[in-house]
């Protein structure tokens, strides 16, 4: 669950005999600031450094991880440092404080030292490094030839042509045991012996041990985590209630759906609010009309862009039918727009020019033209399906992560990863149910589990308050998982809304509320009212003259 805009669950068996008892101390190294490496980050503002941490904590005799660190210098009188976790998982932390510097520097008032770190199993600096288990883009798209990895699955929106079903149940078997080869062929690579090091309360310890190194041990820890990076939050809060300092997480996933369920068969239940910003996007496209967004006609209302956007679905899906090789299908369709819907900042971009783009391709595909477009558009594997790196090999450390993180393997079978997603397209999300999400439906197969994971419980009784940010409408991740781990935290934490759309609050549409609420409470400990609605602000138009309020005064007459 990347942030872009900052550049994307029946095992209670387990919860508490896998979380180990053990202590975090251990000779740490200092970090010694220098200039950073130039492939990753441009500003020469930052500094950047290693710091050492032993890969398992409980078991020093293993060895040592190596993580690449950066630096934002505070810009006033310095009083300690924030730490910062972009999401991905798998996103570079130092990449991403290079290209966010004011922000960063806003949220944090300036008076702190911004520090993030390409965590285990990210990037090419920190070791275990990016998680590759092919050699090149081309071996991967060989070994999934003609399979939904890249095709994606075809349907209309609630599975209800029975040969659909059929058709996608026929390919459990096949991939099925792509997935547990994909899982060997991660094990022997050179990632291999690190996977089980690889994991979120690994990495809590590694940012609790760079605050013992920078700031002294026992003192406060101040954290900023977003998307991914709440569960990096609602670990560490819960596993070190006591050095909790001054801590804002922003885009929650739900810590208790991940500690209790398979994330391969629940994934879907991560999307119960995206139809609704689906609704947002189709009706501010209406209201903008035809001079602001290229998929209105002069007249239409929300369901007349809906039924356009459900026509090129179904030519998609009749093309696909009839050449197999069609090279952009429904399915593929519905997944980058999942992706696209995190950002209502280009939703306007997407409805005139990737949407005339993707009519394009799909009018002349059904023209039986479906050679032109192989190279106008991008691979799938750029985004819905895995990370592409800059070695042109498929990244596999967003699931080396979460499949580490997530519960023990169940047996599940891909017939029962398909089963949820049927159903959860039919009665969860119509338009992104039948998306395909490697990084999540891997996780049922993937050989290794973390050798620490942190399943609960998430109510312990916190040093300091702390904020939980959420966007009324997130496409990922809920409100709803915002009040759950708020609930559980009681008096320790501070809930804040953006009645707005989009993924985080802080980048999923503009906010000066959100921005000035975090940064009080940064610089000098200010909280809000608990359970605070901001607005986004009323000079961003999500289409050329269409504001977010207009959107949604207008929203609840919608039932596409
Ligand atoms: C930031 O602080 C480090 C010391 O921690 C220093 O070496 C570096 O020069 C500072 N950078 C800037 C731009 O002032
Ligand atoms: C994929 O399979 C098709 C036929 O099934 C074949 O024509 C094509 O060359 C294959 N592509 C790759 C990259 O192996
Ligand atoms: C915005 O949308 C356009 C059209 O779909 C796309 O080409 C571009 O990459 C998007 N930009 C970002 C920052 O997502
Ligand atoms: C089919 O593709 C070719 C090659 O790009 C192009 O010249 C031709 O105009 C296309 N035909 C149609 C009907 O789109
Ligand atoms: C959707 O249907 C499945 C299977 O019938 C069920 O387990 C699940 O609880 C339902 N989810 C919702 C949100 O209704
Ligand atoms: C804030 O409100 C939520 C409900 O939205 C509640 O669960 C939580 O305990 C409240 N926190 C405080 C500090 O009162
Ligand atoms: C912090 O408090 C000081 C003193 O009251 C005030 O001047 C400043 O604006 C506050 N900073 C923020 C970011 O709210």
């Amino acid at each position: 669950m990347p942030v872009y805009g900052l550049s994307a669950i029946i095992a209670l068996v387990l919860i508490f005999s896998v979380v180990r008892a053990g202590s975090t101390r251990h000779a740490a190294s200092p970090i010694s600031w220098g200039p950073c490496d130039p492939s990753v980050v441009n500003d020469k503002s930052l500094s950047c450094g290693y710091f050492d941490v032993p890969l398992d904590y409980q078991d020093p005799s293993v060895g040592n991880a190596r993580l690449a660190v950066g630096k934002i210098n505070a810009t006033g009188e310095r009083r300690g440092t924030v730490f910062f976790n972009p999401g991905g998982p798998g996103e570079s932390g130092i990449a991403i404080l290079d290209q966010n510097v004011d922000l960063l520097l806003e949220v944090t008032g300036g008076v702190y030292d911004v520090v993030s770190w390409d965590p285990r199993g990210v990037g090419f600096l920190t070791t275990p490094g990016e998680v590759l288990c092919f050699d090149s883009l081309a071996e991967y798209t060989a070994f999934f030839n003609g399979t939904i990895e890249l095709r994606g699955i075809e349907e209309l929106g609630s599975f209800d042509n029975p040969a659909d079903v059929d058709a996608l149940l026929a390919q459990a078997e096949t991939m099925q045991q792509k997935y547990e080869e994909v899982g060997q062929r991660c094990l022997q690579s050179p990632s291999g012996k690190y996977l089980k090091y690889i994991g979120t309360a690994a990495t809590v310890r590694d940012m609790v041990a760079m605050a013992d190194a920078l700031e002294g041990p026992d003192t406060p820890i101040n954290y900023f985590g977003v998307s991914y990076g709440t569960l990096i939050g609602s670990w560490f809060v819960n596993m070190f209630p006591e050095r909790i300092g001054r801590v804002i997480i922003d885009g929650v996933l739900d810590p208790v759906i991940f500690a209790d369920y398979e994330i391969s068969t629940h994934f879907l239940h991560y999307l119960v609010s995206v139809d609704t910003i689906y609704k947002a996007l189709v009706t501010g496209c209406a209201l903008a009309g035809p001079a602001g967004c290229a998929a209105a006609s002069e007249g239409d209302g929300p369901l007349d862009v809906d039924a356009k956007i459900q026509a090129l679905l179904k030519t998609a899906y009749n093309a696909a039918h009839v050449n197999p090789s069609a090279p952009l299908t429904s399915g593929q369709i519905r997944t980058d727009l999942f992706f696209d819907i995190y950002s209502p900042t280009n939703w306007s971009a997407l409805m005139n020019e990737g949407y005339l783009a993707a009519v394009q391709i799909i009018n002349s595909e059904a023209q039986g033209n479906g050679s032109l477009q192989e190279r106008s558009i991008d691979l799938p594997s750029s985004r819905g399906f895995v990370k592409r790196v800059s070695n042109d090999s498929p990244s596999y450390s967003p699931p080396a992560i979460w499949c580490a993180d997530n519960v023990d393997l169940q047996g599940t079978t891909m017939a029962d990863v398909f089963r949820s997603i049927i159903a959860g397209t039919r009665n969860i999300s119509h338009i992104f149910g039948a998306g395909w999400y490697t990084q999540f439906y891997l996780c049922s197969f993937w050989p290794v589990r973390s050798v620490e994971r942190y399943q609960g419980p998430f109510e312990k009784t916190l040093a300091n308050k702390i904020i939980i940010g959420s966007n009324t409408y997130d496409p990922i991740t809920t409100l709803a998982g915002a009040q759950r781990l708020a609930g559980l935290l009681g008096d320790d934490a501070m809930l804040v809304q953006l009645n707005g759309f989009g993924h985080t609050a802080i980048v999923g549409e503009p906010s000066t509320c959100i921005r000035n609420i975090y940064s009080a409470y940064m610089t000098n400990g200010t909280l809000p009212a608990n359970n605070t609605v901001c607005e986004v602000d009323e000079d961003f138009g999500v289409f050329a003259g269409v504001t977010t309020a207009e959107i949604l005064a207008h929203l609840s007459n919608v039932n596409v």
